[in-house]
């Protein structure tokens, strides 16, 4: 009973006191895990004005990506496209064969094999008014505009394809245009 008694009172003394001194801080173990620096913000950690956490500048081209296509959806900008805007790939075997297997997917279907506007949409005549090719005064960069923002009936191709696909059919888009102009 004598040791029951004294087992309570420290336990009382031990609770009062374990918290400690409030001014003086408690032993941190590992104080870097409870705050660690990005919890603080830029300015508690002295980097105030630093270009930390901040956006990139106002047109910067990722590593391995290309500038935005900002030529506005009109007729000027159709117009400077057409003058304009040149393919920065070469013309290689390898860029005309992934440009014929991207036209084949995506193009054929209204524009026909050889660009004469004979796809089969346009036989079944599900969509009317498909160029043939030929007929049609385009540039390389006036092809990549009209793949960007579509053009009446047709719709904007800019999400389906990669920039570099996109310029490699504009290739192949030329080839058929030549060919069919023979
Ligand atoms: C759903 C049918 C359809 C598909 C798919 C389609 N087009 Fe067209 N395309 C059209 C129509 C319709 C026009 C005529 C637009 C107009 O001038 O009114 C056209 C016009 C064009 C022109 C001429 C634009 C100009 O400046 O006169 C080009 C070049 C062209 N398409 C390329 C492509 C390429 C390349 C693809 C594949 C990535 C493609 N199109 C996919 C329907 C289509």
């Amino acid at each position: 009973m004598k040791n029951f008694k004294l087992i309570i009172v420290l336990v009382i003394v031990a609770s009062i006191t374990s918290c400690g001194n409030k001014r003086t801080p408690q032993l941190q173990y590992m104080p870097d895990m409870y705050e660690s620096v990005p919890y603080n913000t830029d300015a508690e950690n002295g980097l105030k004005g630093k270009p930390v956490n901040s956006k990139p500048v106002a047109g910067s081209i990722p590593r391995g990506g290309h500038p935005a296509y900002d030529i506005a959806d009109t007729n000027e900008g159709y117009e400077k496209a057409k003058s304009d805007l040149k393919n920065p790939f070469e013309v290689t075997a390898e860029n005309l064969a992934n440009g014929k297997a991207m036209y084949t997917i995506y193009c054929t279907s209204c524009h026909g094999k050889k660009g004469d506007g004979n796809g089969y949409l346009s036989q079944a005549e599900k969509f009317l008014g498909i160029p043939n090719y030929k007929d049609r005064d385009i540039t390389e960069g006036s092809i990549y505009h009209v793949l960007m923002h579509g053009k009446n009936l047709m719709g904007s191709h800019s999400s389906q394809l990669t920039y570099k696909e996109r310029w490699q059919i504009v290739q192949y888009v030329e080839v058929l245009r030549a060919d069919l102009l023979k």
